[in-house]
């Protein structure tokens, strides 16, 4: 039967799917393992929670995640968002670009948004469309983006899916009270129903559609769970909320874990304050507020039960399917979250640690079990890894690279990630507001991260122009603001001042901030064209002091809520050349 099947599958695909070239990857992968290629493109099944972290545990509390994936997959331990809220994060990932890139910057218009991703041409132009004109049958269900509405659903409605039903705004948030809007039909509200049953009963539903046909399955799962609870009428002219309440759990869960409380780390509710002035500015919690964050925290827990059961149920169903082995499944987040770290109260959209790093978790054909990958990757190589998988060629317009998903494999590793942020900080929760507004203004930023070679590091520009230089190695907590030091200290990171240090963050973080394609991944080769220089370290060496210290600095002439050029400093570094000589790259 499944003979017949991969006849079928061959004559009506092989025209459009490249063939070719994803038997070439799998025969690879395969041949190691002595198995036959299966001989249809792999399916993806891809779920995506909701504002989930990585650093406050959240994945302890999962155990059929840790059980069908953990154990039987690959955990990305250093894997990143570029952007630290869900629209540009969501809209990022399955556009393979930094959202500098998509200009969908916000959760709302005028910088983000649905309507934006349509403005901007990507409804044409985005992961799930390549894949189904590669061949692939196409499924969505949960939440897209932010300010897709029951008013602009059908404006035009989202491309590139077989079969879709989407959480729609200003119900995606409502756990109890959720509407959802199926292929072309009307919104259909599921009052008394909790959204991540629906959603469940949905993704069951899809999968059975994506086993039913010989064309490989491209199936994506996006619970809101653990994202906070915002009931109607809590959204300001912008789309924006004013009220994110705990999340609600399914009642079966709501009384789990009676004693977990937010991880009591060094920067939990610190006595002494830091980071940029308006996180250093935050007053130090008192009792009754770290109660209830530790409340807040539970609340997340219980919720994601119904999505770690979500999982169970789609792995219990493809393993009773004859597709168990040619299917990978992913599981990630579209940012992660910070709950009282450095005096915050709960949210995202902050560069540290909690917000920038998720779970990335995939097993499928070939994919090392119970296996750590230390690679540093990025949602942005998300599309790209999906594209190589699925044997389509990579496109040269993307941002990223794909991932390397066994432990040898020779993909190009890069140790930096390119972080970057526009508009408002969000505050979350009933005590999270500070002078009675839920909203921070002048939370734009840009930053890199970088691990490798030894080093550790965290190194921002704030459109204010205040600056940030972590070094993790030694302070993993980032407490410690070392880039005021830089002329009062003796201090050194692998052997070298933080002057230096700075420099060649600085310039790199130049780089990244406009960078398109290959200079994302390769940023070096912008600045030393020569090739000479390919890490951070090859970047100290002292013959390149001089041209560092002449570099233009990046710096912000004004706080805007969106990428407004004019307001973000210097765009083009100086290139290396000729040894001693540099001059403006053009
Ligand atoms: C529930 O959703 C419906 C629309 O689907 C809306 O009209 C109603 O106001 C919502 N109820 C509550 C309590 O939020
Ligand atoms: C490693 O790289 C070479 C050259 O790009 C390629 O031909 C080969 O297939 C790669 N091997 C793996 C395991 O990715
Ligand atoms: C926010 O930035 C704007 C523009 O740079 C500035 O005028 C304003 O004072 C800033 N507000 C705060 C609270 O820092
Ligand atoms: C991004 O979008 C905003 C809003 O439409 C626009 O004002 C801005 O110029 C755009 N930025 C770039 C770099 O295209």
């Amino acid at each position: 039967m499944r003979y017949r099947a991969v006849l079928s599958a061959l004559s009506c695909v092989v025209p459009v799917l490249a063939n070719s070239a994803w038997q070439q990857v799998l025969g690879e992968i395969w041949s190691e393992q002595q198995q036959v290629a299966p001989a249809r493109a792999p399916n993806f099944v891809f779920i995506i929670t909701d504002d989930q972290d990585l650093e406050l545990d959240s994945l302890h509390y999962m155990p059929l995640v840790s059980r069908h994936l953990k154990a039987k997959g690959t955990f990305f331990r250093n894997h990143f968002v570029t952007t630290a809220l869900c629209c540009p994060s969501r809209v990022s990932l399955w556009t393979g670009r930094q959202a500098h890139n998509t200009n969908v910057t916000d959760v709302s218009p005028p910088y983000g948004g649905y309507p934006k991703f349509v403005e901007r041409g990507f409804n044409d132009d985005f992961l799930p469309v390549w894949l189904q004109t590669s061949g692939y049958n196409t499924f969505y269900t949960g939440k897209l983006f932010n300010f897709h509405t029951v008013d602009n659903y059908d404006s035009p409605y989202v491309n590139g899916f077989t079969g879709s039903d989407f959480l729609l705004d200003p119900f995606t948030y409502s756990y109890l009270n959720a509407t959802f809007q199926r292929n072309r039909e009307p919104p259909v509200s599921y009052k008394g129903h909790h959204t991540t049953e629906v959603i469940t009963d949905k993704a069951l539903g899809f999968l059975e559609d994506g086993l039913a046909e010989d064309q490989p399955f491209f199936l994506v799962i996006a619970p809101i769970a653990p994202h906070s609870n915002i009931d109607v009428g809590a959204l300001d002219d912008h789309g924006a909320p004013t009220v994110m309440t705990e999340p609600i759990p399914l009642s079966r869960h709501e009384n789990l874990f009676q004693d977990a409380k937010v991880p009591r780390t060094a920067h939990f509710n610190p006595d002494e304050p830091n980071g940029v002035s308006w996180v250093r500015n935050l007053p130090k919690q008192d009792d009754q507020t770290i109660e209830y964050n530790d409340h807040f925290y539970r609340q997340r827990l219980r919720a994601l039960q119904g999505v770690d059961e979500l999982v169970g149920a789609v792995v219990n169903r493809l393993e009773d399917s004859d597709q168990l082995d040619n299917t990978y499944i992913i599981y990630t987040s579209d940012n992660g979250y910070h709950i009282g770290q450095h005096r915050l109260p709960p949210g995202k959209a902050c560069g540290f640690e909690e917000d920038i790093r998720v779970p990335f978790l995939i097993r499928g054909p070939g994919i090392a079990k119970g296996a750590d990958q230390d690679a540093v990757t990025t949602h942005i190589d998300i599309a790209p890894t999906l594209l190589k998988l699925a044997g389509i060629p990579l496109r040269d317009d993307l941002d990223g690279t794909p991932m390397p998903l066994h432990p040898n494999s020779n993909e190009t590793r890069h140790e930096h990630v390119a972080v970057e942020y526009w508009g408002r900080g969000y505050l979350e929760g009933l005590k999270g507001a500070i002078d009675n507004s839920p909203v921070v203004p002048n939370n734009t930023y840009k930053s890199v991260r970088l691990i490798g070679d030894g080093f550790d590091l965290y190194y921002s520009v704030w459109c204010n122009n205040e600056h940030e230089l972590y070094d993790l190695t030694t302070d993993r907590y980032q407490l410690n603001n070392l880039y005021y030091n830089v002329d009062s200290s003796n201090r050194q990171i692998q052997g070298f001042n933080l002057r230096k240090i700075i420099d060649r963050l600085d310039s790199l973080l130049l780089v990244l901030k406009s960078c398109k394609g290959d200079t994302c991944i390769n940023p070096w080769n912008t600045l030393h064209s020569d090739g000479a220089v390919s890490s951070f370290k090859d970047a100290l060496h002292e013959m390149y002091d001089a041209f560092y210290q002449h570099q233009p600095s990046v710096s912000f002439s004004r706080c805007e809520l969106g990428q407004i050029l004019d307001a973000e400093g210097p765009q083009e570094p100086l290139v290396y050349r000729h040894g001693l000589s540099w001059e403006v790259w053009t």
